[in-house]
């Protein structure tokens, strides 16, 4: 057994567990990293540890100081553990969008939570990180920790993660798959087992498909903590300094249907559970094992655990209402004609919207959905992107408009409910209309009127 003097000695160290059920039919061994059994949760233990070690090292945090960061969650439960026991204050800045169970542990530790709930572009003042650095600059002896641009972050997994995979594996690794957000564990992990095989490791970045770092259109997914989301009305895009896209040999991109089937299908036959992100990179990792052989060895790494995600990816509610509960047809799930949703652009001109739409056929009464514009093809936005609905009537009506439809979007509809197939929030919400679902992505729209009762 071993014993640890303190609950940060207990943090990393975490098993490598090999794969046996999920990889049939696959030659490689497949093992994962499960950080999810740190005393947090989650690998940010590791850099919230380090960042915060970091910080009293070089004397920006100091006795009776308040630790401060903006954060989708896990970096908040690492920061708050290792501040409880520190003695720290500690104020975290976070959305509603993240699942409760995390805000739940972050306050189990004592810690302050700040919701903030704008959706703006990260330069804006009323961004998560924006709103952290004006705390910061107003309360005495605040320190923030912004992982996405310390060093420490990086250094953790350098120090820590990398040399533990190497070990564990008798240096027999010759594949790393982790997912990117900061970009601190694949850069710091991955840089160490680069270095110590002499360039032998290939290193994969695992992402949601729509993440920036690998070329997606930057909209929004549904799993937390991984990838580059862009806002749509962004006008500069940083990357994270703890990102060393040099590390990465290639970018894998993941759908969210298919790392919550592959978190849901881990713990139904391995019996591991993991949350949305260690699907992302499970999914990498079986596509990547397909073209390899018996000799290699892939080390996958699972950055928390499912119990995080109870309340989301294994729930069968949140599921059916994101519609990443696999139906044939959804309008036989909506009991009402569900029509395919045509699409305008936000940026187009009102007469440019009505001739497009005009010479693709649609009729007066159409419903039109203005979505927001983003390079790339994907057919069907995340709900994040809809601005509202109008029509081609509407439309036509408004000719004398100027102005692209963001200017004059609030003159149309712009009411929407995001409902689930069944229709049950919708009731209560008493709109017109809804859209439909379909993993997560908008691919339908149902009128009340049309509702099969
Ligand atoms: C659940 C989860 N998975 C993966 C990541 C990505 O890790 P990193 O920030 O080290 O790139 C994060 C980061 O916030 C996370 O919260």
């Amino acid at each position: 057994m071993v014993r640890y003097e303190s609950v940060l000695e207990s943090i990393g160290a975490t098993p490598l567990i090999r794969l046996t059920r999920v990889t049939e039919g696959l030659r490689p061994r497949i093992y994962v990293k499960a950080e999810g059994q740190n005393p947090g949760g989650g690998v940010k233990d590791r850099a919230a540890l380090s960042m915060l070690r970091q910080a009293e090292i070089d004397g920006s945090l100091r006795p009776g100081g308040t630790v401060v960061e903006a954060t989708s969650g896990n970096t908040g439960i690492g920061l708050a553990l290792v501040a409880a026991h520190l003695g720290y204050r500690t104020v975290i800045f976070t959305s509603s969008q993240i699942a409760e169970e995390k805000r739940a542990q972050i306050r189990a530790y004592g810690a302050e939570i700040r919701l903030v709930d704008a959706f703006v572009p990260r330069d804006h003042p009323d961004s998560l990180r924006s709103r952290a650095q004006q705390f910061v600059a107003e309360t005495p002896g605040a320190w923030l920790a912004g992982q996405y641009d310390n060093p420490a972050n990086p250094a953790a997994h350098r120090a820590t993660t990398g040399p533990e995979i190497w070990a564990d594996t008798d240096g027999r690794v010759t594949h790393f798959v982790a997912t990117v957000g900061t970009g601190g564990t694949i850069s710091g992990t991955g840089r160490f087992l680069k270095t110590v095989s002499d360039g032998g490791v290939q290193v994969f970045g695992a992402e949601p498909a729509t993440s920036a770092y690998g070329g997606g259109d930057g909209s929004q997914k549904y799993i937390e903590g991984a990838g580059h989301f862009v806002h749509p009305q962004a006008t500069v895009d940083d990357w994270p300094q703890s990102l060393d896209t040099s590390v990465i040999d290639a970018y894998v991109g993941i759908e969210d249907q298919e790392a919550i089937d592959a978190i849901r299908h881990l713990a139904r036959t391995e019996g591991i559970l993991a949350g949305g992100s260690s699907g992302i990179a499970l999914a990498a990792a079986l596509r990547i094992a397909q073209n390899l052989d018996k000799h290699h060895t892939i080390v996958v790494l699972l950055p928390d655990s499912g119990r995080t995600y109870l309340s989301t990816y294994f729930n069968e509610t949140w599921l059916n209402i994101n519609g990443f509960t696999r139906t044939t047809d959804a309008s036989t799930t909506v009991g009402a004609r569900v029509s395919p949703v045509r699409f305008v652009t936000a940026t187009d001109s009102v007469p440019q919207a009505t001739q497009r739409l005009t010479s693709q056929g649609a009729g007066e009464q159409d419903v039109i959905l203005v979505r927001h514009h983003r390079d790339g093809d994907r057919p069907s936005p995340h709900p994040s992107d809809v601005l509202g609905w109008t029509t081609v009537g509407e439309l036509r009506a408004a000719s004398n408009v100027t102005g692209d439809l963001r200017t004059v979007g609030a003159a149309f509809g712009a009411g929407l409910t995001i409902t689930d197939p069944y229709v049950t929030a919708w009731d209560a919400a008493g709109d017109d209309l809804a859209v439909v679902l379909e993993s997560g992505r908008v691919t339908g729209v149902v009128a009340r009127k049309d509702l099969d009762r």
